[in-house]
């Protein structure tokens, strides 16, 4: 009787394990089904870099992926001229943690299955000209983005909002693509931002205020739409800023420095301020040379008047652009940034 019972608990212990280890080939099967839908939404594979998703080695050891204790986590298949359509497929791969598919030649839109992926922080799917469409909403889930390559596509509608959630974002390029409306505030909250690029779309309205407080910020630009408004002081406080891009739009107003009370003494690691084709006025502020190590400096294309700041003339510049204003040389003092700049550029030995 007793014998019965531990034979019967036994026999019970195996059935759970065969039916745990049916459930468990039955999701490898699904991811490996998943990658299968995947690649035949490939049309063309001109270099041949997924042969090897047609043998009979195990998913695993498919070129480009990579798994942890035999679940997908990588897929990573950039610069391979992938012709075809992203599959929807894709959304069953719910271990993803990096989806890298920059410069292929895919067509259509993000499947909105990818809102499944909730251990996804790495995404990337630029440079791939044909993608387009809306980002898509279910996209939101994906809370643990930390990197988020989007730029040189043809994505059209607005920047959505609920990207100023995923608290652990840091890199997010939506460059070069149609997007439309304003910058939403929402960004202002991503604290561990550290690239933002949204040039060449058609944004337009101000920048958020809030975006100037990030003090992660390195590279901040927005060059080519059609923002207004003034720029925001807090830009020339953050001492981690490398890179400001505000050029060919049409920001207004005086340049806000220097700042009260520290008079821009954070700008520490600017190298590149760049500000040309604006509605930018008053006069080109001394304050501008606090940034010691600034590689690339354009005014160039607004109205800004007066003369030039001969603390601006030594800071040396590789590139300096400030043509196109109504800059005036009352005195020769007016011009001594010009001549230090001369005999910076053709150095006599
Ligand atoms: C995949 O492999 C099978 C058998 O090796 C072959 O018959 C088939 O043509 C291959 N398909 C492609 C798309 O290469
Ligand atoms: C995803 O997996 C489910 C469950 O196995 C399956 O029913 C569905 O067809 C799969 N979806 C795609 C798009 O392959
Ligand atoms: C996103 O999350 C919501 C709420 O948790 C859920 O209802 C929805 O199905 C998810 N979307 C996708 C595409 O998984
Ligand atoms: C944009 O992507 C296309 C491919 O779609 C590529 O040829 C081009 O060089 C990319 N542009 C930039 C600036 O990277
Ligand atoms: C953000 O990163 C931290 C540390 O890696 C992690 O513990 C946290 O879960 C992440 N947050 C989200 C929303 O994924
Ligand atoms: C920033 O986050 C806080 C807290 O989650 C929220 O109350 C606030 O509305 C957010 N700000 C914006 C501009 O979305
Ligand atoms: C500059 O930043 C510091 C700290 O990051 C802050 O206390 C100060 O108020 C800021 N000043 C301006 C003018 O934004
Ligand atoms: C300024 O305008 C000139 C002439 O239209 C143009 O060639 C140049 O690229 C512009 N520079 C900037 C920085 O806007
Ligand atoms: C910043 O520039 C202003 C105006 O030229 C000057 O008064 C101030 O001393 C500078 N601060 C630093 C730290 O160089």
């Amino acid at each position: 009787m007793a014998a019965e019972r531990a034979c019967g608990a036994l026999l019970l212990v195996v059935v759970a394990l065969m039916m745990r280890l049916a459930a468990g080939a039955e999701h490898e099967n699904n991811e490996r089904d998943a990658l299968r839908a995947f690649w035949a939404g490939v049309s063309s594979d001109p270099s041949g870099a997924l042969r090897s998703w047609n043998s009979t080695a195990h998913f695993c050891r498919w070129a480009g992926v990579s798994c942890i204790r035999g679940h997908v986590v990588s897929l990573q298949l950039s610069y391979l001229g992938l012709v075809g359509t992203i599959s929807p497929a894709i959304g069953n791969l719910t271990y993803l943690e990096l989806l890298d598919l920059n410069r292929n030649q895919p067509s259509g839109s993000i499947p909105s299955s990818i809102g499944r992926l909730r251990r996804l922080t790495y995404l990337g799917l630029c440079d791939n000209g044909g993608v387009g469409g809306e980002i898509p909403d279910s996209l939101r889930n994906c809370t643990g983005l930390t990197v988020v390559y989007l730029n040189n596509n043809s994505f059209v509608g607005g920047i959505p909002t609920w990207l100023g959630t995923f608290q652990n974002l840091s890199y997010l390029y939506l460059s070069q693509n149609s997007l439309s409306g304003e910058i939403p505030p929402s960004l202002g909250n991503l604290t561990k931002l550290q690239i933002l690029t949204l040039d060449q779309n058609l944004l337009e309205g101000p920048i958020p205020e809030g975006l100037s407080r990030l003090s992660s910020m390195q590279v901040f630009d927005v060059h080519q739409n059609s923002l207004r408004g003034e720029i925001p002081p807090g830009f020339f406080n953050l001492s981690s800023l490398q890179q400001l891009n505000l050029a060919s739009n049409a920001f207004h107003g005086r340049l806000p420095l220097p700042l009260p009370p520290d008079s821009g003494a954070r700008m520490s690691n600017l190298r590149y301020l760049l500000l040309g084709g604006n509605r930018l006025a008053g006069p080109i502020p001394a304050a501008i040379a606090n940034a010691s190590g600034l590689a690339t400096l354009s005014l160039a294309n607004n109205s800004f008047s007066g003369q030039v700041p001969p603390e601006v003339g030594k800071l040396c510049p590789v590139t300096m652009e400030i043509s196109g204003n109504e800059l005036t040389a009352t005195s020769d003092e007016g011009w001594e940034f010009l001549v230090l700049d001369l005999l910076w550029a053709w150095p006599i030995y």
